[in-house]
């Protein structure tokens, strides 16, 4: 077999042989994938990191990765469609998609995936595919927690904590899009991103007390401390959600959820 031959059967995927910090990371081959019938198989031209990927990469979540190496990363990606397995209906080669490999598999840092087109959407026309990786994970994690888990109603009073972050973020935007009274927890040296975002309060989170705050009828938090302090900042009615994955650093072995949890 020459090279190039080897080549068209392998691809480009980022690794890793130990857990640690980034630098345990690396880029090596593996198997190019073929599509399963059903399947779709995307070129993917960029991929996220959020803190799931680094809790993973880190040893925290070894009952979700086990301990065989190499492991692979990369939950999220945006590129497109490059083929079709047998009978996949719903996509046509060449289209611009963004989705997520799955709830506990981590492979998107690679050159393709493979993927039902139930994981798929099409990326927004005028959306470059470097930004539109960013949205995928965050993006549905936010629309979950606001309108499935919260029913966030306009008029209604959010509070984010975690409001410069990856997830809260985009609950700040979404919440104002939405019609809410926006407030963003964040530290000093982001809350003017956090404003920027559309929030009608970006305040330090080091320097208020949770007394000061309130009252709200939705929190949506991304921080996962103090949780039931501030849940006693909602109005009678008012609804929680708490995304943070905390018990990765609880519990070294934990196996987290990965759907958001209400506490209503
Ligand atoms: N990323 C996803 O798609 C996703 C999906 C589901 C669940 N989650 C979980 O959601 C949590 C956040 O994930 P992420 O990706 O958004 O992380 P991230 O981008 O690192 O953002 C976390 C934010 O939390 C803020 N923060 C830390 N301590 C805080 C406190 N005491 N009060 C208020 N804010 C505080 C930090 O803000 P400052 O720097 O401004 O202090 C930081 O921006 C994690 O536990 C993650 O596992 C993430």
């Amino acid at each position: 077999m020459n090279d190039r031959t080897m080549n068209d059967r392998t691809m480009k995927a980022v690794l890793l042989d130990r857990f640690g910090g980034p630098e345990v990371l690396y880029v090596g081959r593996v198997p190019r994938p073929e599509p399963a019938p059903g399947e779709v198989l995307v070129r993917v031209h960029a991929f996220s990191v959020n803190r799931g990927e680094m809790a993973a990469r880190s040893g925290r979540a070894q009952l979700l990765t086990g301990r065989k190496f190499p492991q692979r990363s990369g939950q999220d990606f945006a590129g497109e469609v490059a083929g079709l397995g047998t009978g996949t209906t719903g996509v046509t080669v060449g289209d611009r998609v963004w989705g997520i490999v799955g709830r506990s598999a981590f492979r998107s840092a690679a050159e393709y995936v493979t993927v039902r087109p139930q994981r798929l959407g099409r990326v927004p026309d005028g959306l470059d595919l470097v930004a539109a990786a960013a949205l995928p994970a965050t993006g549905t994690t936010a629309v979950t927690a606001l309108r499935d888990k919260a029913a966030l109603r306009p008029g209604e009073r959010l509070l984010v904590r975690g409001a410069a972050g990856g997830v809260g973020s985009a609950v700040v935007q979404l919440g104002k899009a939405y019609g809410a009274q926006v407030t963003g927890l964040a530290r000093a040296a982001n809350l003017d991103f956090v404003r920027t975002l559309g929030a009608h309060h970006a305040i330090d989170h080091r320097t208020v007390s949770p007394a000061e705050l309130g009252p709200f009828d939705v929190v949506v938090d991304t921080a996962g401390t103090d949780l039931r302090t501030f849940r006693r900042l909602l109005n009678p009615g008012g609804r929680m959600v708490a995304l943070a994955l905390d018990m990765y650093s609880a519990v070294p072995n934990w196996r987290a959820p990965c759907t958001p949890r209400s506490t209503r």
